[in-house]
């Protein structure tokens, strides 16, 4: 049912998160697994998951950490180092291990040190997984200390993500938690195998919003929120209805301290409220009709699977966002920390 105060939708996905490990995995994974039917799992552990044992360990882990409650996929992705072996992910992949793979250009944000230094290092892993249709999943900035970090998602589609589509044409590209104008328009002149997750973040704020009144290290995430008319760029593609445009939430947890701190670390805790949040905004869009489609139709259908058959139920409900939450043995601040949304989820019908 449908009407002005309630919302029932095919379960939602979230097709980019971190839910770490240990301690801070068992305190943060069921915020996920509540809300989404399957998550794609981001590997930037240290040391990063970079093979099909490690995936399948981490993901025993994973699902160890679920409530019983929660009928929840966690999809598995393999991190991309400059000597990672094609025929590992290549088995990983048939044998249901890995879902995708993910580039982190080296030095681009949390635990990326692995990453790839020179995209030309991993020709034959892309020439791999063009040929058996598996998804690259994209963290598009570049690193070089001389570009404005506010430059470097624009410079990494010019230099670095149009090359890659043009030697890989057929490659499946998910270009991962976009921040720019710059990125909405490459996504939408590629073809249909080029998508784009979106943030409940980046379709909040802007940049000023992150020094409002004081510095607020909560809102520091990687790629770093840009101009006011890129976030309105963001909102428009989200609820566009165009199926190149998915839900990722990107929640990175850190603690409190860890954020907090004179060299505070990138990442937004948005599991907890993820829904509510995208609901927000997609209900100040006037396009409530179309977060179905971002959140629970287009993921699936770029990664060729299914939606789920399960239905989730928002009710319009003014919540209040806790201003800290206790996460095992450390507090971690959520996003929308101390505010009032509109929706809040109820659960699964
Ligand atoms: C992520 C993290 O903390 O792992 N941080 C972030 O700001 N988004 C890494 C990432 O996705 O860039
Ligand atoms: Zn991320």
């Amino acid at each position: 049912m449908n009407d002005k105060n309630t919302l029932t939708i095919t379960q939602p996905d979230d097709w980019h998160v971190h839910v770490r490990d240990g301690d801070m995995l068992a305190g943060v994974v069921n915020f996920t697994a509540r809300q989404f039917g399957r998550a794609i799992i981001m590997p930037n552990l240290a040391p990063p998951i970079t093979n099909a044992q490690a995936a399948r360990e981490y993901r025993v882990r994973i699902l160890a950490a679920v409530d019983n409650q929660h009928d929840f996929t966690p999809l598995m992705t393999c991190y991309l180092t400059d000597n990672i072996d094609p025929g590992e992910i290549e088995t990983g992949f048939a044998d249901g291990v890995f879902t995708a793979c993910k580039l982190y250009p080296a030095g681009a944000t949390t635990n990326s040190d692995h990453g790839v230094t020179d995209i030309g290092k991993i020709a034959n892993v892309l020439e791999t997984m063009q040929r058996i249709g598996m998804p690259l999943l994209v963290h598009g900035e570049v690193t070089d200390g001389d570009i404005d970090i506010f430059d470097r998602e624009a410079v990494f589609i010019d230099r670095i993500m149009s090359k890659i589509t043009r030697d890989f044409p057929a490659l499946k590209i998910v270009f991962e938690h976009i921040t720019t104008k710059q990125a909405v328009a490459f996504v939408q002149e590629s073809g249909t195998n080029i998508a784009a997750t979106i943030t409940p973040h980046h379709l909040v704020y802007n940049r000023s919003a992150m020094f409002e009144g004081g510095i607020r290290p909560h809102l520091y995430c990687l790629p770093i929120a840009k101009r006011e008319v890129h976030r309105l760029a963001l909102r428009t593609a989200a609820t566009s209805g165009s199926a190149k445009f998915f839900l990722g939430t990107d929640s990175a947890p850190h603690s409190v301290g860890a954020k907090q701190s004179a060299c505070g670390c990138a990442g937004v805790f948005n599991a907890p409220f993820a829904l509510e949040s995208y609901a927000a905004t997609f209900e100040q869009e006037n396009a409530l009709d179309k977060l179905e489609g971002f959140a629970s139709i287009y993921g699936p259908r770029f990664y060729g699977l299914e939606p789920n058959k399960r239905k989730i139920v928002l009710e319009r409900t003014e919540i209040e966002i806790p201003k800290t939450l206790d996460i095992t043995d450390t507090q971690i601040i959520p996003f929308h920390s101390g505010e009032r949304l509109n929706w809040r989820f109820v659960g699964l019908v």
